[in-house]
């Protein structure tokens, strides 16, 4: 691989904590980037930022991705601390348990649109006014097959990983005179601790399930894993693409096909 792909540039990536946040940040890091670990869950984000071998610098700021004031002081700190941006990875997220529409409360409906949908909204709109002065930036943001190819009983979450897919698309238009990029990567199902959180049953079950239910689906045969996210990832956060916007990359062994 290439050394260095991100050297002097910095990067804020949502969802560090864990799954592909953790290893976009990692590898980000490896590149060179600055990186700023955001997560509603500090200790999670403390313990990526230990493991993180890095050359440039890591600021840890717990974030409600939900959450406006909240995402308001992620861009106030980042700028405090680096006075620079130049990537922006929305890979906070939440799944839903397989619920039957008659059954989908109504609070649980609203939390999976927030933090899957209302958060690139709200991180987008309080770092756009500074990528545009500086006339740079590359968002990208995790949506999810599941944005595009539907399951049973995974009713908001399809919604709001679509919502994503088409806000993704909305302002790459919007943001291109500003020489700002935006792009979307759907991840197959991947071997995160949120995978298991789709599925009912006991641990066992839940196994067996991952592999009746999301490994068969998918015509490469395997999971998809944290790192393979992060390298696409990096494509797009890099000058690699710097003529790609308003992409939606799957990167799910097929199961998109
Ligand atoms: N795992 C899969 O199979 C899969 C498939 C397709 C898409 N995705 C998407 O990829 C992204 C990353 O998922 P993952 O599998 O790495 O999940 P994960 O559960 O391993 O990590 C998600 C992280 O987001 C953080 N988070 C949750 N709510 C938050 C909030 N309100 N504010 C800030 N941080 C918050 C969690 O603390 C956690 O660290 C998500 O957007 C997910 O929907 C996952």
């Amino acid at each position: 691989m290439n050394a260095g792909l991100l050297e002097r540039k910095t990067a804020i990536i949502t969802g560090a904590g864990s799954g592909m946040g953790k290893a976009a940040a990692k590898l980000f890091a490896a590149q060179g980037a600055n990186v700023v670990l955001a997560d509603l869950n500090k200790e999670a984000a403390d313990q990526t930022a230990q493991e993180i071998d890095h050359s440039g610098q890591v600021l840890v700021i717990q974030t409600d991705v939900g959450d406006d004031e909240s995402v308001q002081n992620l861009v106030n700190e980042t700028f405090n601390h680096f006075d620079d941006i130049d990537v922006l990875i929305n890979c906070a997220g939440v799944p839903q348990f397989f619920t039957p529409i008659e059954e989908m409360s109504i609070g649980e409906w609203d939390k999976i649109m927030s933090v899957n949908t209302k958060s690139i909204f709200l991180t987008t709109r309080y770092l756009v006014p500074y990528m545009k002065k500086r006339e740079k930036g590359s968002i990208v943001n995790i949506a999810s097959i599941a944005g595009i190819r539907a399951r049973p009983g995974l009713n908001a979450y399809c919604a709001s990983k679509g919502a994503a897919i088409m806000l993704t698309k909305a302002l790459a238009l919007e943001l291109a005179p500003f020489k700002i990029r935006v792009n979307a990567i759907n991840p197959g199902p991947a071997e995160t601790p949120m995978l298991g959180k789709f599925l009912p049953g006991d641990a066992q079950q839940v196994e067996e399930d991952k592999k009746k239910i999301f490994i068969d689906s998918v015509p490469l045969g395997t999971l998809i894993k944290p790192e393979d996210i992060a390298q696409a990832a990096l494509y797009l956060a890099s000058d690699l693409s710097k003529a790609v916007t308003g992409e939606i990359m799957n990167v799910d062994g097929g199961r998109g096909i």
